[in-house]
């Protein structure tokens, strides 16, 4: 037998998963002569050593397939989940990787991704990362697959609630994914004409939103669309989240740790009913009746955008290209119309938000929409 790469997807799945996979199964093979072993449901199956040869037949159709045929898992490999502990099981991982003779390990994920493959690096393992997330929120790319996917899903679905909002003479307060950050319901927003946006890069102020809302009355428009990234703001929130985290940046007993962290979680349970209080909200402050649409897992479903295939395939065959030049410990990222390698530690502990002074956020505010605060 030739040489051997691994392959795992890992974190949330992604629109384009299955495009880079057949990328990488069939460059390596036809271009490189190297066998391709996946690892089903991310680092928990290297760790486990459940595999699937990717050659052949498995490698047909998968272009336009959504999902990852390897499934994805979010353990990790230092923290997992064993029977009724956690355990830090990297040296299993390690013995995995070496029982199959493996050249290099290619890890495809999102932010967290990133970190658990830096984490396998430094314990010596040949590691090449892709980024996808449909949040678009990793650091040193221009962009990851998935997202233009859910951008697109995203947008069709405030195209469908505008027609009803219409109709009814309602607020549709749409809630899109995006994690901290707002590029997937800025982008969708955008591109579906929202009236309001708002965006965790700029905490709102619901008064503002409100009186944007009675503005488009006065002119005769008794219906909106509220575009909300789940982890939009209110600026008092901001505030307190602000706080919490620099509370628990200085803690430094166990005591107050811990204080802090169930502060921290009291504060997440409570934002998870943010979209439902701020409708609830615009309905009393506006005099219009309000509906919420949460648009939820259906933004990472389905059958990937011709953007998203292309990406997902430059990507996979140009990981491929880097282990044959036995570059490792490295992200391949877009730049421009090329692809990059970018040193995995200049990666993790970093998210890419939207920039205040970004193209987009320009052209929201130039075509008249509120995005809850103004922004200099
Ligand atoms: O990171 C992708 C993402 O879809 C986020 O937008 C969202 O916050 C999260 O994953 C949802 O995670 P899960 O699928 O575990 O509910």
């Amino acid at each position: 037998m030739g040489k051997c790469i691994g392959v795992l997807t890992a974190g949330g799945d992604s629109p384009g998963l299955n495009a880079a996979i057949r990328a990488i199964g069939k460059s390596a093979l036809t271009a490189f002569n190297l066998q391709v072993i996946g690892f089903r449901d991310g680092f928990r199956g290297l760790m486990e050593n459940r595999t699937v040869h990717l050659e052949g037949e498995i490698l047909s159709g998968l272009l336009t397939q959504g999902g990852t045929i390897l499934g994805t898992s979010r353990d990790k490999p230092h923290k997992m989940p064993v029977g009724s502990k956690v355990l830090d099981m990297t040296e299993v991982i390690i013995d995995n990787y070496h029982r199959h003779n493996l050249e290099a390990l290619i890890c495809i994920g999102g932010g967290g991704t990133q970190k658990n493959a830096h984490r396998l690096t430094l314990a010596g393992m040949n590691v090449v990362t892709l980024p996808k997330t449909i949040d678009n929120d990793v650091a040193m790319t221009d962009i990851t697959f998935g997202f233009d996917t859910a951008l697109s899903i995203a947008t069709n679905a405030i195209d469908r609630l505008h027609s009803t909002a219409h109709s009814h003479h309602r607020i549709i307060v749409v809630e899109i994914m995006g994690h901290n950050t707002g590029w997937l319901g800025l982008g969708a927003g955008l591109a579906g004409g929202a009236d309001v946006i708002l965006i965790p890069e700029i905490p709102y102020d619901l008064h503002q939103v409100a009186e944007a809302i009675r503005r488009r009355r006065h002119r005769g428009k008794n219906f909106s669309i509220v575009a909300v990234s789940e982890g939009a703001l209110a600026q008092e929130d901001a505030r307190e989240l602000a706080e919490l985290k620099e509370k628990k940046q200085e803690a430094r007993d166990e005591k107050k740790q811990k204080k802090v962290a169930a502060a921290l979680d009291a504060f997440q349970a409570k934002h998870a009913g943010n979209t439902m209080r701020l409708s609830a909200h615009l309905e009393q402050l506006t005099g219009l009746e309000s509906r919420v649409t949460i648009l939820g897992h259906v933004q990472r479903g389905g059958t990937p955008t011709a953007a998203d295939r292309i990406l997902a395939t430059r990507l996979g065959s140009a990981c491929v290209t880097a282990i044959d030049a036995r570059q490792y410990g490295c992200m391949v990222a877009v730049k421009g119309e090329s692809t990059t390698l970018v040193d995995l530690a200049e990666v993790v502990g970093k998210r890419k938000v939207v920039p205040l002074d970004h193209p987009w956020i320009k052209a929201a505010l130039e075509t008249d929409t509120c995005l809850g605060n103004q922004v200099s």
